[in-house]
């Protein structure tokens, strides 16, 4: 704090020689990792480090960094060497900001660097209810990932690639440590099949992954188990119908001849009784 009010009462004296440089483009920290936040400075040939002060401020907060966090720490070793970066431990969601680095050695200068925290989402997650789905049925499906940050797009495809992302409400709820639970629910009129697949897309961490569904409406009112055993009783009927008409066929052609061959029998028979009747009439 002494640092820092000795630094605001002096009159801006920046100097030609010393030249603070930090990272131009934002970093971007993994959140629960250590990051250092590059700062170096030239300009200086040769110094006495009693004469060097260094000192990071969080801006949006305007919280000195340094002189009081726990989390974070300068390489003192390398002061003497120009290099004045500042190590933040286990970055949290609420580290995220824009942070200067204040140099002093006889003149000062300072430079921004802006850090971003990132943490990569849970695989995405499809769930979708609906007993009978029917093709025309409006159903809801629902995409769930979370312990991400910062908010993540949803892009819902269906099979063919086309963009269905037009219906949707996403609706992201932060954890006490700032991280998102995303879930988006999409709206769709049933197609008799079709893939639903939700695509999450982190801004810093780019693709982090998919999660598809396939849905298969019925076209008939016919629940599909019932239609399949009213079809196998049907066919177990007709096969038994055959199989009763052949062996009846068989039957009562088998009969036909039987009776026939009786009949001859009988004929046959008849004419052996009757030629010794007519024989024995003769004799
Ligand atoms: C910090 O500086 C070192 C040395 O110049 C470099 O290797 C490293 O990539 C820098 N880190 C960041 C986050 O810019
Ligand atoms: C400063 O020193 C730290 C610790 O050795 C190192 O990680 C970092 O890259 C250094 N930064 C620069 C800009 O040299
Ligand atoms: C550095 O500063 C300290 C205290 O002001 C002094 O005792 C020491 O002699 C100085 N060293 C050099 C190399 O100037
Ligand atoms: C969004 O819903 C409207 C009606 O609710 C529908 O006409 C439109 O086709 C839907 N868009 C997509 C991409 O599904
Ligand atoms: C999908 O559609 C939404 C809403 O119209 C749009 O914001 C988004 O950029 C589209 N995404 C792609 C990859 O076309
Ligand atoms: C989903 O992601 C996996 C890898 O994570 C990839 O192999 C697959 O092609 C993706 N599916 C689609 C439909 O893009």
């Amino acid at each position: 704090m002494l640092i820092l009010l000795i630094l605001k009462s002096l009159p801006l004296c920046l100097s030609a020689g010393l030249k603070v440089h930090v990272p131009d483009s934002p970093v971007v920290a993994l959140f629960g990792t250590d990051m250092v936040l590059n700062c170096s400075f030239s300009g200086v040939n040769s110094f006495n480090q009693s004469q060097l002060s260094v000192f990071w401020q969080l801006a949006d907060t305007q919280q000195s960094v340094h002189s009081y966090s726990e989390g974070t720490s300068l390489f003192s070793d390398q002061l003497a060497l120009g290099n004045a970066s500042l190590l933040l431990r286990s970055v949290r969601v609420a580290d995220e900001g824009t942070y200067t680095c204040f140099v002093r050695v006889e003149a000062y200068d300072k430079a921004s660097i802006a850090m971003q925290v990132a943490a990569p989402y849970s695989k995405p997650l499809v769930t979708w209810e609906a007993d009978n789905p029917k093709p025309g049925d409006v159903v809801e499906l629902t995409c769930l990932a979370f312990g991400g940050y910062p908010e993540a797009d949803v892009l819902w495809q269906d099979g063919s690639g086309n963009n269905l992302t037009e219906n949707v409400t996403v609706s992201p709820v932060a954890n006490e440590q700032g991280l998102f639970t995303i879930q988006s629910v999409l709206t769709v009129i049933l197609e008799p099949s079709n893939t639903y697949s939700c695509r999450l897309t982190n801004p810093l961490l780019g693709d982090e992954g998919n999660a598809s569904v396939t849905i298969t409406a019925q076209g008939s009112s016919f629940p599909p188990v019932a239609l399949w055993v009213t079809v196998g009783l049907a066919v177990c009927l007709l096969v038994l119908l055959v199989a009763l008409a052949a062996v009846c066929h068989r039957k009562i052609k088998e009969s036909c001849e039987e009776i026939r061959a009786v009949r001859t029998n009988q004929k046959h028979r008849e004419e052996k009784e009757a030629t010794p009747l007519i024989i024995s009439s003769q004799r």
